[in-house]
């Protein structure tokens, strides 16, 4: 990208910090009781090109836990590592036209409708290949690290504030085992995808992590290969169809990209062979969606033509 053009993107994303950080809509989550105690005025965006170059605005290196944000990442992994028939046979691939957290496995194959509610992600998360939980997380970690370029950690107190908390996921995950959803054991599955749930990492890696998605799965910044291409293709299609949950119709209409949301308020977007792009702003519209991020995300889609149609 050229200099001019480079410092049209890094205005633009400064000028929506300041204009958004007025919008005072939606609530921070607390069904999380640690996720309560987020700022709601934290707000930064960062955009990462292919050629590894930043742009950002606001608030880039402050750490929060990912949690919905680390799905499509997580699949990533268990499509590389098992190929797609073998994740196929676990979670559909249909989005659900229900809340993220719905009690929704299709009547006739027991499966979850996509990897991005949370019943089909702790199915995910259950396939990865490790000889035990411990083994399984640690490479869940590793690849979330390989995503953004460094090492990330877990955030404890989060961890623990979803584990005593978590009663519907588990009750997902027991639900799924009766399925047969679910490879292994439903209490493993439901706290490795709760410590999953709770690695912290910054608005600049997250854009790292999705800019390595619109790279066909090669990390811009590190060069290094994460997953192959049509592993990245097959999660950004899920993205694009399934990610930002029942308002993925009124987000492909309007924004037009793969993209994924979280509860913490975290948000990526990826311009296939173009960039990526990722806000954080903790308060949520109803659906469960950052409502900055996705006032952002419209925006800037609109005024550089991202739409991908
Ligand atoms: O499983 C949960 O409820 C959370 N750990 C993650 C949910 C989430 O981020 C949904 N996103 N909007």
């Amino acid at each position: 990208m050229s200099d001019a053009a480079s410092d049209v993107v890094t205005e633009a994303l400064e000028e929506l910090r300041q204009r958004l950080q007025g919008l005072d809509e939606g609530a921070v989550a607390d069904y999380i009781p640690q996720l309560a105690q987020a700022d709601p005025d934290c707000f930064g965006l960062a955009l990462v090109s292919m050629d590894g170059h930043r742009y950002r605005a606001g608030r880039c290196d402050t750490e929060f836990t990912l949690q919905s944000v680390t799905k499509p990442f997580v699949l990533a992994l268990a499509l590389a590592e098992l190929g797609p028939e073998a994740v196929d046979r676990r979670v559909g691939t249909e989005p659900s036209g229900e809340a993220f957290n719905a009690i929704s496995l299709d009547p006739a194959t027991g499966r979850p409708a996509n990897p991005m509610i949370n019943a089909g992600a702790i199915a995910v998360t259950a396939l990865v290949p490790a000889a035990d939980p411990a083994r399984r997380f640690a490479r869940i970690l590793e690849c979330l690290g390989r995503f953004a370029g460094r090492p990330l950690a877990v955030d404890e107190a989060v961890y623990r504030s979803e584990a005593e908390t978590g009663d519907r996921n588990r009750a997902l995950a027991y639900l799924m085992r009766g399925t047969g959803a679910l490879a292994g054991d439903p209490a493993e599955a439901v706290e490795t995808y709760f410590r999953q749930c709770a690695v912290l990492a910054t608005v600049d890696d997250l854009a790292v992590m999705a800019a390595t998605l619109a790279n066909g799965g090669v990390n811009p910044v590190t060069g290094a290969v994460v997953v192959p291409e049509p592993v990245a293709v097959r999660v950004l299609a899920l993205m694009a169809t399934c990610g930002m949950y029942d308002a993925a119709g009124d987000w492909m209409v309007r924004v037009g990209l793969p993209a994924k949301s979280g509860v913490s308020g975290g948000l990526v977007a990826a311009g296939p062979a173009r960039f990526g792009i990722a806000v954080h702003s903790p308060p949520l519209d109803a659906v469960g969606n950052p409502v900055r991020g996705v006032a952002a995300l419209r925006e800037l889609s609109g005024r550089f033509g991202l739409h991908l149609m």
